[in-house]
């Protein structure tokens, strides 16, 4: 992994490295991107949080989360690590710090979903201790099916 990772709460100042990040990642055929004036919207009003791993001032990843006031389950909308920067370890230090952002929030755990044809992703959740709770059919823009898994936080 690379030395000197910084995880922490994106502000307005990161738009536009989020906006970038979220383009160089997600193949808008196959996601739903969110738009520039969704992320300013998430940073300013949203009931969200966004995690950034930053380096040198570069942001490397970002993990959207999302709260409702209904549920003590939070949903982790989206993780996402620059492809340049893939397989370094960055996706698993932004998991281990958004457990400590929802937990801070007294949660009880999260959802979270992926494409059904990405099969590495099930192992990658599974290890980090997500269960599979669902089949989403039709969930991605090219009718691709999701994969919704939850996980539920040890009591401490
Ligand atoms: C998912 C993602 C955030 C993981 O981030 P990362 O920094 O590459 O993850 P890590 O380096 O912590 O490694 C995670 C594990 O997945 C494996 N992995 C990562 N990319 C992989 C790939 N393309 N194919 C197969 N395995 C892969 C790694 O080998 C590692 O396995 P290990 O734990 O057995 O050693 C990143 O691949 C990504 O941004 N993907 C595109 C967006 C996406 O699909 N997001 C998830 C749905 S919202």
């Amino acid at each position: 992994m690379k030395n000197d990772i910084e995880i922490r709460l994106a502000n307005l100042n990161d738009l536009d490295c989020l906006w970038t990040l979220e383009k160089d990642t997600f193949d808008p055929f196959k996601y739903h991107i969110l738009s520039r004036r969704q992320f300013r919207y998430l940073l300013t009003k949203g009931n969200a949080d966004i995690l950034v791993a930053s380096h040198d001032r570069t942001i490397l990843g970002a993990a959207i989360l999302f709260y409702r006031k209904t549920s003590s389950l939070g949903r982790l909308y989206s993780i996402a690590v620059h492809p340049n920067s893939q397989k370094q370890s960055i996706g698993h230090l932004l998991f281990y710090n958004l457990e400590k952002t929802m937990k801070k929030k007294d949660l009880k755990g999260f959802l979270c979903e992926f494409r059904q044809d990405q099969n590495w992703l099930s192992n990658f959740y599974t290890k980090l201790g997500c269960k599979m709770i669902a089949i989403l059919p039709n969930y991605y823009p090219d009718g691709m099916s999701g994969v919704k898994m939850q996980k539920l936080f040890e009591k401490e």
